[in-house]
């Protein structure tokens, strides 16, 4: 039998007219767990994170999967397993990478808006930098390590203003963003660090944007960010790692972003002909390394043919997936098995009460009710975005491995949806 792959995701092909992932049917995976479902291939995870570390090869450097992309408990237990840090935006991501087996040390915090507890957490853990967002933030950092008889690792989060052509929702390294310390103020900021007992400068950090497709913002944020080192150095304060965020985008429907390693490669020529080859790395990469490993299974329940819009009613819905309603996000959307015969075009829309809760637009497709679709490319922000919304309990998700099916999370109840509610 031939095996037909889908482009950019080796890991997910049709053999005839049936979709696999790995080596397991998802039709089988639908019947056995219910849909809407979550369906990651291990291979597909570290097979992406092998392309950075291929990159990285003979140097000092940490990858700090950005989890925010995808906080599942297996899914952080198989990067720290492969030796992957990890950057956290709160609280709730430090208690959940420690319950899943990161090491306090190859963690850094990111975030505008850590309140004192987070950060009392995070050094009672023992993390190992503070990536700082505000001149404000040293302050208070600076009171509670302190207080504490500690000093905080920081590093500060510079804005480099690049324009990292992505949507203006997730575009974060130019002047209007609310994101790091403005590039003219970079400097005082540094001396000012330095200055407080309480924390210890180790790094400089920066992060443009997600879903970045081409190099050259990449480029020009490490000149950015290195004229800053020259310049923060020059001062007398030495930068031990510099990091340089995550942002590489995936193939959602013919996107061609940079391979991880060539863009490196690139990245690190350029480190290297700055002076600074030798300093401990560091970066940031969530979507790009779950991405296009998962996919959400959907039950197609209703066909609603119309004088203006074809609507199929699929089972998954903007709580499970909310990167179309947010973002006008385009995924890919097959069907588990190919049927012959005639496409028509349709909306793919979900049962919650919201014009805004759509899947995917004019897509042509032979579809009949009880047909299982896959909607392609949702292994980052999408479990890790869901909502009880309309009090729909969240998916189910697998990890497959192989021919091997793991259960990773139980679809939620509806009783689970409300369990901490209290009546009057
Ligand atoms: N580091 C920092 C400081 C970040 O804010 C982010 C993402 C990352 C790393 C990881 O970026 P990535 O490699 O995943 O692009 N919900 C949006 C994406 C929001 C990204 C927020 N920050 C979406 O679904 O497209």
């Amino acid at each position: 039998m031939t095996a037909q792959n889908l482009p950019g995701r080796p890991h997910i092909a049709y053999r005839g007219d049936t979709l696999y992932i790995e080596n397991v049917r998802l039709a089988d995976l639908a019947r056995a767990h219910g849909t809407p479902l979550f369906v990651y291939s291990k291979s597909a995870m570290l097979g992406a994170l092998a392309a950075y570390q291929r990159g990285f090869a003979g140097r000092k450097a940490q990858i700090c999967y950005a989890m925010k992309a995808n906080s599942s408990l297996a899914i952080l237990q198989l990067f720290a397993r492969a030796g992957c840090g990890f950057d956290i935006v709160s609280g709730g991501e430090l208690e959940r990478v420690l319950a899943a087996g990161g090491e306090p040390g190859k963690i850094i915090f990111s975030g505008v808006g850590k309140t004192r507890a987070e950060m009392r957490q995070a050094l009672e853990t023992g993390i190992g930098c503070f990536n700082v967002e505000s001149e404000a933030e040293l302050d208070v950092l600076d009171e509670v390590a302190r207080a504490m008889g500690k000093r905080a690792p920081v590093s500060i989060r510079v804005n480099p203003n690049v324009d990292a052509k992505t949507h203006p929702y997730i575009s974060t390294g130019l002047k209007g963003n609310k994101f790091g310390i403005a590039h003219e103020r970079t400097l005082a900021t540094y001396q000012r660090a330095a200055a407080l007992p309480g924390l210890q400068v180790v790094g400089i950090d920066c992060h443009i944007g997600s879903q970045i497709t081409q190099e050259s913002p990449y480029l020009d944020a490490m000149d950015r960010v290195l004229d800053l080192v020259d310049a923060i150095e020059a001062a007398g304060i030495r930068l031990h790692h510099i990091d340089f965020g995550g942002g590489l985008g995936i193939d959602y429907n013919g996107d061609t972003p940079p391979a991880a390693d060539a863009l490196w490669a690139r990245l690190l020529a350029k480190l290297d002909a700055r002076g600074y080859g030798d300093r401990q790395l560091m970066i940031e990469p969530g979507r790009s390394l779950v991405g296009n490993a998962g996919v959400c299974l959907t039950e197609v329940l209703y066909l609603k043919p119309g004088e203006q819009k074809n609507f199929c009613i699929v089972d998954a819905a903007m709580n499970d997936l909310p990167r179309p309603a947010m973002y006008e996000a385009y995924h890919q959307i097959v069907p588990l098995s190919v049927r012959a015969g005639n496409t028509s075009i349709w909306d793919l829309v979900g049962p919650i009460c919201e014009s805004g809760d759509w899947l995917g637009r004019d897509r042509a497709l032979n579809l009949q009710p009880g047909d299982v679709l896959a909607v392609l490319s949702a292994g980052a922000y999408c479990m890790s975005m869901a909502s009880n919304y309309n009090t729909r309990g969240r998916a189910a998700e697998v990890l497959v491995d192989g021919d091997q099916v793991h259960m990773i999370r139980q679809r939620e109840s509806a009783a689970d949806t409300f369990r901490h509610e209290k009546l009057l």
